[in-house]
């Protein structure tokens, strides 16, 4: 079997105060297993891929508890509130799926407050507010990174959160942010609006570093997160996020910025196993091995089961067309089986397929996507309503 794409090293010989890593991260008083976050990513990250990552947790070959939260896309809380279908849809959680944080969007800071209570209510471990969606539905309603350009709005959203959350919560689940940079890429507002959201009462501020201009181009700002958690100055952790795709990437967002945690999204599509790897990595210097590929083709019908499950055959399958890309980045060269999962008209059809895969003349497919670079989720589709 191909062995991991992981480096092996000694990350103490080189980082003598080893900072965060390998340091389970505490969130007021909500204590996660690692230091790694399953990014909330709409139309991706819902209750059926939340669990497939999960999955990966008590994997006996690497460190326990690798996914330490995952969190739900973003949700309106209007939506919440009237019940409507598709807000419920996204909320769904169930026992398996915890520690769970769920974000909201918008701009009125006393319904993001019932929703905030309502969120607790309906098993949150943790609620996030939204404040880095650059998507014009959001931010022409003043929501998500809109409200980088206004400030007073913003505090007043998270201490309306707060309030509502400690009261429905009794003090123990935690109030968060999720942002970014700045909204034009030369004014870095992030830097001296966190620690004032931090004072208003957010527990936690997760950083893209990105600005709202630049949406996904261009790469992760690394020295501009290193700046943000500067001056948070260790009054709450920062949790970086953006272009987390290897077990490595993970790392050096730890060891270039400071910051206290790594939230990853699109790497995890292709790769859900990534959490176990980049903990692993972080604590014992190593990456275990890929998964077989049986174990790879097997985490796909796991998904295509939970999918069925949580949003019946229709729905399962709308998904599986969509995703079957992302994890063939990890399953070698398959274009055959890609080709089939997207003209399958039902799950048996998809079954069919990867038994086909499995069983077929292509070759054990290394632990490398299509490509052969090793390089997992660097395209998604163009992130609708929820991109962040
Ligand atoms: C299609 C798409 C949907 C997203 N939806 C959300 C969302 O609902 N809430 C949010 O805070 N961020 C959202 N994001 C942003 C991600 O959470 C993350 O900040 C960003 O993708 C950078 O991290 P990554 O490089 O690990 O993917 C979305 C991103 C994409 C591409």
């Amino acid at each position: 079997m191909v062995g991991s794409v992981c480096t092996t090293r000694g990350i103490g010989e080189e980082t003598p105060d080893r900072g965060a890593i390998g340091r389970p991260l505490k969130i007021g008083s909500l204590e996660l297993t690692s230091n790694l976050l399953l990014a909330p990513i709409a139309g991706y990250c819902d209750l059926a891929f939340r669990l497939t990552c999960r999955s990966f947790n008590d994997d006996p070959a690497g460190e326990q508890g690798g996914l330490g939260l995952a969190c739900t896309d973003l949700l309106s809380p209007h939506g919440l509130l009237k019940g409507t279908a598709r807000s419920l849809d996204l909320a769904k959680t169930n026992d398996e799926d915890r520690p769970i944080g769920m974000q909201l969007y918008g701009s009125d800071p006393s319904i993001m407050g019932e929703g905030a209570a309502w969120a607790v209510e309906h098993g949150a471990s943790l609620v996030d507010i939204n404040m880095g969606c650059p998507v014009d539905k959001i931010t022409k309603k003043d929501g998500g990174s809109k409200l980088l350009c206004d400030p007073d709005r913003a505090l007043r959203i998270v201490e309306s959160v707060r309030t509502a959350v400690d009261r429905a919560s009794n003090g123990r689940v935690p109030t968060t942010i999720k942002t970014r940079l700045g909204w034009f890429d030369d004014e870095p507002v992030a830097e001296w609006l966190a620690p004032k959201l931090i004072e208003a009462g957010a527990m936690a501020v997760t950083l893209h570093g990105r600005t709202t201009a630049q949406k996904f181009r261009g790469h992760v700002d690394l020295p501009g997160i290193r700046r943000v958690v500067e001056a948070i100055d260790g009054r709450a952790p920062v949790i970086g996020n953006g272009d987390v795709k290897e077990p490595e990437d993970a790392l050096r967002m730890i060891e270039a910025t400071g910051c206290d945690g790594v939230m990853i999204g699109r790497g995890a599509l292709s790769t859900p196993w990534l959490f176990r790897d980049a903990w692993t990595l972080q604590r014992r210097g190593s990456c275990p091995d890929c998964p077989e590929l049986h174990a790879r083709i097997e985490l796909v019908r796991r998904f295509l089961e939970l999918m069925r499950k949580h949003r019946g055959d229709r729905g399962a399958m709308i998904q599986m067309r969509r995703r079957i890309s992302w994890f063939a980045k990890r399953l070698g060269p398959c274009r055959p089986l890609r080709e089939a999962v997207r003209l399958a008209e039902d799950p048996e059809s998809v079954h069919r397929a990867l038994d086909a895969f499995l069983g077929g003349n292509l070759q054990p497919a290394p632990c490398r996507d299509e490509q052969g670079t090793g390089r997992g989720a660097d395209r998604i589709d163009q992130p609708a309503a929820g991109a962040a």
